[in-house]
């Protein structure tokens, strides 16, 4: 069965404005049951969490509901599943209660490939435990980050192994099951950053070897929030700072204050969406989402080689997502053109895309792309050739402006 992609679309009510979105690896837009599902949540009844009440027991289903539909899409379980504010703050939350257990001699891991999400929490908790750094480089002239890059930096001191199951901007999707073994061979444990990755392949924390795997529900349909999931056991060993009167419980023990039932309930609409768009039929969520993933990624595969190919034809582009297996997520440069330039021009016709270093810091510095990093194109399930027309057209009409400027 054909990918029905204005069916798709049909379902986003912000694609009724007429913008051709390539800004989704920054944030996608939502459809409407999501919107539907946080809306209702907020009108109620809904109560804090308990027991006794219609609208307690609103709450509790609200957030059980949210943890059974994260784990069938992180391949996780449901007690393993800890809600936050972001990815980031999240990390920051797991780097500092690991780093308790770090003294002097110890090692961390993190890599060159990385958003700074996965990367400066896990510098700043070492230097705070006196532990080391080491880094994990990728080669920029393929984009790839090899298990002989982390090989060169592993050592029987490393405690922990911080990597990113997709680059943001380049889209390279590293081989995690192998990173991982390695770095369980070293005695370390794996903290996995899916949130470019989830948006547009199905996780697996138990298949990938990940001790921690996280991810963004706004980075796929879903509201602003972050989440990360692991073993209940590996939690279980874990003592963040809580309340005293606030459960001790796994995983709630992670999760400070009340939590926010009306993002809880976005994210599982958000999931029940992108499974929705699964073309076989399969009776369990999991086969569904595995099955809506692989019809999406095909669509979004045909749709980047058809940008890919209109860069290649072009002598005044740089495309430096290169590696064998990425993402569709597309980070060029167009020669003496700034990318927040490119971003401006775009954007005065409709068309959203994503300049800069998008906060992958480390990559930017190791392609020398410096702070000005390049122009990021993304697509989505709600991606169709006429976007695409629109987006090539305007980087023509650039680049014949640069030409006629360059003659004048
Ligand atoms: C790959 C990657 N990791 C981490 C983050 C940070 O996520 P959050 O905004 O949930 O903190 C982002 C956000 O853009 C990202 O793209």
């Amino acid at each position: 069965m054909t990918y029905d992609v204005a069916a798709v679309r049909s379902h986003y009510p912000a694609l009724a404005g007429g913008e051709a979105f390539f800004d989704g690896p920054g944030g996608t837009q939502v459809p409407r049951p999501v919107v539907q599902a946080v809306a209702g949540t907020l009108a109620g009844p809904v109560s804090n969490r308990g027991p006794l009440t219609r609208p307690q027991r609103a709450a509790d289903q609200v957030v059980a509901g949210c943890r059974s539909a994260l784990a069938d899409l992180l391949g996780a379980d449901p007690e393993g599943v800890v809600f936050g504010r972001s990815m980031t703050d999240l990390t920051y939350d797991v780097a500092r209660v690991l780093a308790r257990s770090w003294a002097p001699g110890d090692e961390v891991v993190v890599s060159r490939l990385d958003h700074d999400a996965n990367v400066r929490p896990w510098v700043q908790a070492a230097e705070a435990a006196g532990a080391t750094v080491r880094w994990a480089d990728f080669d920029p002239e393929t984009a790839e980050l090899h298990p002989e890059h982390l090989h060169a930096v592993l050592t029987g001191r490393t405690r922990l192994v911080a990597v990113t199951a997709a680059s943001n901007v380049l889209g390279t999707v590293p081989d995690v099951p192998s990173l991982a073994a390695a770095a369980h061979d070293a005695g370390a444990l794996v903290y996995v950053d899916g949130v470019h990755h989830a948006a547009h392949a199905l996780p697996d924390l138990a298949g990938s070897g990940a001790d921690f795997y996280t991810c963004s529900p706004y980075k796929f349909g879903g509201p602003h929030c972050g989440v990360v999931a692991a073993a209940p056991s590996l939690l279980e060993e874990l003592r963040p700072d809580k309340l005293l009167p606030s459960t001790d419980r796994v995983p709630e023990r992670f999760e400070l204050g009340t939590l926010p039932y009306e993002l809880m309930a976005g994210t599982t609409a958000a999931i029940d969406f992108l499974a929705s768009l699964d073309p076989t039929g399969a009776a369990d969520r999991r086969a569904r989402l595995a099955g809506a993933y692989a019809a999406v990624e095909a669509h979004e595969e045909r749709l980047r080689t058809r940008i890919e190919e209109a860069l290649a034809d072009r002598d005044d582009a740089i495309v430096w997502s290169r590696a064998a297996r990425r993402t569709s997520t597309l980070y060029f440069t167009l020669h003496g053109r700034a990318p927040a330039d490119v971003h401006a021009a775009l954007g005065e016709r409709d068309v959203s895309i994503s300049s800069g270093h998008c906060y992958a810091w480390e990559p930017c510095q190791r392609l020398g792309l410096g702070e000005t990093g390049a122009i990021r194109v993304g697509l989505a399930p709600y991606t169709d050739d006429s976007d695409v027309d629109r987006l090539l057209e305007g980087l023509a009409d650039l680049g014949r402006g640069s030409r006629r400027g360059a003659g004048a």
